[in-house]
C-alpha cells in the first residue's frame, strides 16, 4: 500500500461553534437510517472526525413520545452516554416543537450541540410536513425558529443546516443564511445543492463560498460530494470555509475523516485498512448492531451497511446482490466468508471477534 505525502497544508483553525471546539473542523454529516450509535461508534473508534451527528429526530414525535408515553425517540440510543461533543439534529416547522426539545436535548442530554435540519429533499418532510428544505422558501420562518431554539437551549449552542434553496428559481441560500446569523446561530452547514436535485449533479462549492462571504461573524460548514480526504482538504483550504462535513464517503470509508486529519496535521495519508482489517471492521459493526437488537433484527439492519462498506471492493456488486437478501446470522456470515475480501482463506470466523458476536446473542 502506497502512503501519499501531504501538499503543503497551510494551518487549518480548530472550528469554534460557541463554547464547543471543534478540532479538526471535519465534521460526520447526519444520515438517516446510518448515523446510529453503532456507526457513531466506528467513526469515534478510527477518529478524525471533530463533530459527530446523529440522525435527524422529527421533534413532534419527539414530544409525543415523551408525554404519552415517558420514551425518547430510538434514534436517541445512546446519545446520553456517548462521548462529546456530540450533536443531535431535529426537524419541524412549528418553532414551540422544536425550543421543547431543544430545551430537551441541551438540558436532559446534555448535548454538545442541538442542530436544526432545512435541508432534507424527502416528501413526507417537505411537502407533508413543511419542514426540512420546504423552509428555505420562507427565511423569515427559518430565523424565526432558529431565534426561538437559541432561547430555549439557553446556552447549548444551535446550529443549522440548509441546502442552496428549494429549486433553481428559489436559491435563497444567502438571505436564509442572513436570517441564521441574525437569529443567534452558532454554525452553518451548507449542502450545495438545491432540494429539487436530491443528489443529482454536482455541489457547488462557489455557492457555498458565496454563503460564507455574505455572513459577518457565522461560521460556515461546506458539504457536498467530498470523496477523499485530499479533497476534503482542499475544499477547506480552497474555498475560505470554516470547516467541512463528510457524509456518503464515510459509509463507504468511516476512516476518511482520520485520513483527512493527518493531512491537515501535514503528516502522511494514514492507508486504508487492509481487506482483512475491513472484513473485521465489518464484523465489528456487525457485532456491535446484533449486541442491541439481537440477529434478526441486527441481521437485516446491517444489510445495508455491509453494501456501503463494500463500495469500490473487487466483487462488490456481488457481495451486495447476495448480502441484500440475507435473514440471519448464519447467512449473513456465510455471504462474507465467501465473497469479501480479506476473508477466511486467511481469517477463521473462530477467532475472537466473531465467537464475540455469537457470545453476545
Ligand atoms: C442516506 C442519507 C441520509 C441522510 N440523512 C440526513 C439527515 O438526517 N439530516 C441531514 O441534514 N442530512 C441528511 N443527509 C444529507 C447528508 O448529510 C449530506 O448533506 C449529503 O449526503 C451530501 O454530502 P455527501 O456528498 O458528503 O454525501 C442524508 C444523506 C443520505 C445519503
Amino acid at each position: 500500500m502506497t502512503v501519499s505525502t501531504p501538499a503543503a497544508v497551510p494551518a487549518v483553525r480548530p472550528l469554534s461553534i460557541g463554547p464547543v471546539v471543534v478540532d479538526p473542523p471535519v465534521l460526520q454529516a447526519p444520515m438517516a437510517g446510518y448515523t446510529n450509535f453503532a456507526y457513531r461508534q466506528v467513526v469515534r473508534e478510527f477518529g478524525g472526525a471533530g463533530l459527530l451527528a446523529t440522525e435527524m429526530i422529527a421533534a413532534r414525535g419527539a414530544r409525543w413520545l415523551e408525554t404519552h408515553r415517558g420514551e425518547n425517540p430510538d434514534r436517541l440510543w445512546g446519545v446520553r452516554d456517548e462521548p462529546r461533543p456530540l450533536a443531535v439534529q431535529m426537524w419541524d416547522n412549528d418553532p414551540e416543537n422544536l425550543a421543547a426539545v431543544g430545551r430537551r436535548l441541551a438540558t436532559d442530554f446534555q448535548v454538545s450541540v442541538v442542530d436544526l435540519n432545512f435541508g432534507c429533499p424527502v416528501r413526507q418532510v417537505t411537502v407533508k410536513a413543511h419542514s426540512g428544505s420546504w423552509l428555505l422558501r420562507d427565511p423569515a420562518r427559518v430565523g424565526e425558529i432558529v431565534r426561538r431554539v437559541v432561547e430555549a437551549c439557553d446556552g447549548t449552542p444551535v446550529t443549522a443546516k440548509i441546502r442552496l434553496g428549494c429549486a433553481d428559481t428559489c436559491r435563497t441560500a444567502v438571505e436564509v443564511a442572513q436570517r441564521i446569523e441574525e437569529a443567534g446561530a452558532s454554525c452553518l452547514t451548507v449542502h450545495g445543492r438545491v432540494a429539487a436535485q436530491f443528489f443529482s449533479g454536482r455541489a457547488d462549492w462557489e455557492a457555498i463560498a458565496a454563503v460564507k462571504r455574505s455572513v459577518s461573524r457565522l461560521p460556515i460548514v461546506g458539504n457536498g460530494d467530498i470523496d477523499s480526504a485530499e479533497t476534503a482538504v482542499a475544499r477547506l483550504r480552497d474555498h475560505g470555509l470554516d470547516g467541512v462535513m463528510i457524509a456518503r464517503e464515510s459509509l463507504a470509508k468511516p476512516w476518511i475523516f482520520a485520513q483527512t486529519a493527518a493531512l491537515l496535521r501535514g503528516e502522511p495519508k494514514p492507508p486504508d485498512p487492509s481487506p482483512a482489517e475491513q472484513y473485521d471492521l465489518v464484523l465489528h459493526h456487525y457485532d456491535l448492531v446484533c449486541r442491541r437488537f439481537g440477529p434478526d433484527r441486527g441481521t437485516l439492519l446491517m444489510r445495508k451497511f455491509a453494501c456501503s462498506y463494500a463500495q469500490g471492493l473487487p466483487g462488490a456488486r456481488e457481495f451486495r446482490g447476495q448480502v441484500s437478501r440475507v435473514l440471519s446470522q448464519g447467512e449473513f456470515l456465510d455471504v462474507m466468508r465467501k465473497t469479501f475480501p480479506g476473508s477466511p482463506a486467511r481469517r477463521d470466523f473462530s477467532q475472537p471477534r466473531l465467537s464475540k458476536i455469537g457470545g453476545a446473542l
